[in-house]
């Protein structure tokens, strides 16, 4: 999991809905609800818009590759035909596996490990991206001290909390990851996968350059805010160049506080990417949201959700439909309902729910037919290389009862 520092970013005002604590049935959603209608992705045909997102639960070896029993975890999530299950973020180069159990897609190991997760998930009728990742300060710098390599950010701002300072990355360090992002991407697609969302939020490395917060530069990398969102864009192109704007997405999370990734200007910030992507020759698959209720920094450590009247309504006007949109943060099943129809409803757009997919592998069809939801067991969540708490949610007697073991 992320870094433990004592800066959980709870909020003091209650007017956005708390993250769900106890699981009460989830209201029958009328069949007719955009939620089930199918969608085209990018090259997918989702037959509805319930996603299951990426989440770090450190089930992977210490060389950091998956380990055999994670196959089952992604398949039963991708149960019901035509979800898209997008896998937990992982590492595009050895010199970003910066915490104990987290995955890489680099080594013939990994990508052969990976490979077996996806195919799995595709037999089952889903469809499969892998986000992919640096960790830059988020790294854990004894982690990285033990294994010889450098503790890295934008620049030499620590984290709080973090009794470490990082290294300004290099122009040399800046070419080689937006290189380890393509080569990622292409190792990723040629292992089969649908598509790569590429994680720039939460106070990881393109979230360090994107931060006026962390990001102290007076280069080319810094300094402005088209500076700041220099990194993010040239990895995004360089990586549509190689495998294709449809099979490349991006994360982003306008307002986690999270590991101190704050930015000044948010809706400047945010636009200007917005209107940067939109310039290119072709859209992305999609483009993944995380709502203000969505800051691991409060949903990590149980402290309050809110959204204090900040909505991702801004950038979902600019993209204005450009490709569809995921959005997550503390959706239950009949808010996510909402989201679709109303809220969000001039646009294309899925919800993602991480907490209740990682304790209900059959949530598709649990939400579909109005079946009560298994409760999710934190103190579980990142237990490295178990599989109590992972592989043991069981599947509703309903779905047991309808369709073969899965
Ligand atoms: C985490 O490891 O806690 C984590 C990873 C990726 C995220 C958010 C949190 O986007």
């Amino acid at each position: 999991m992320a870094t433990v520092t004592t800066t959980t970013t709870t909020s003091t005002s209650t007017n956005g809905p708390p993250p769900p604590k106890t699981i009460q049935p989830p209201p029958i959603i009328p069949a007719t609800s955009r939620l089930f209608k199918p969608l085209q992705v990018g090259k997918m045909q989702l037959d509805h818009r319930i996603v299951f997102p990426p989440l770090t639960r450190n089930r992977n070896a210490d060389d950091h590759t998956p380990l055999p029993f994670m196959v089952k975890y992604y398949a039963d999530r991708a149960s019901t035909p035509g979800t898209l299950v997008i896998s937990e973020a992982t590492a595009v180069s050895h010199l970003e596996e910066g915490q104990d159990n987290t995955p890489g897609f680099v080594s013939e190991r990994q990508v052969a490990a990976w490979k077996q997760i996806i195919d799995a998930v595709h037999a089952k009728g889903s469809y499969y991206f892998q986000q992919i990742w640096g960790m830059g300060r988020a790294s854990f710098p004894e982690f990285m001290a033990k294994k010889g390599l450098k503790y890295r950010s934008s620049s030499a701002v620590p984290m709080a909390g973090v009794d470490a300072v990082p290294e300004e990355m290099t122009e040399d360090e800046i070419q080689e990851i937006i290189q380890s992002f393509v080569d990622t991407a292409r190792r990723v697609i040629a292992a089969g996968g649908d598509g790569v969302e590429i994680h720039c939020a939460h106070g990881y490395l393109l979230d360090q350059f994107l931060s006026d917060a962390v990001n102290k530069r007076t280069d080319k990398w810094g300094g402005s805010t088209e500076n700041r969102a220099r990194l993010v864009l040239e990895v995004v192109k360089a990586v549509v160049d190689a495998v294709g704007a449809d099979r490349v997405a991006l994360r982003l999370s306008p307002y986690a506080a999270f590991q101190d990734a704050e930015k000044g200007d948010i809706h400047g910030q945010y636009l200007y990417i917005i209107n940067e992507l939109k310039k290119m020759p072709a859209p992305l698959a999609y483009l993944s949201l995380v709502e203000a209720t969505g800051d691991p920094g409060a949903l990590i450590f149980g402290g309050k959700s809110v959204n204090q009247g900040r909505t991702l309504d801004f950038i979902l006007e600019a993209w204005d439909n450009w490709s569809p949109v995921i959005v997550a943060g503390g959706y239950t099943p009949a808010t996510a309902g909402w989201a679709v129809e109303e809220h969000y409803g001039k646009w294309d757009t899925l919800v993602a729910f991480g907490r209740h997919f990682l304790a209900n592998p059959d949530l598709v069809f649990r939400i579909r037919n109005g079946i009560e939801l298994n409760k999710y067991n934190r103190p579980t969540f990142y237990l490295a290389k178990n599989e109590v708490g992972y592989n043991d949610y069981p599947f509703s007697d309903e779905y047991l009862a309808t369709h073969a073991k899965p």
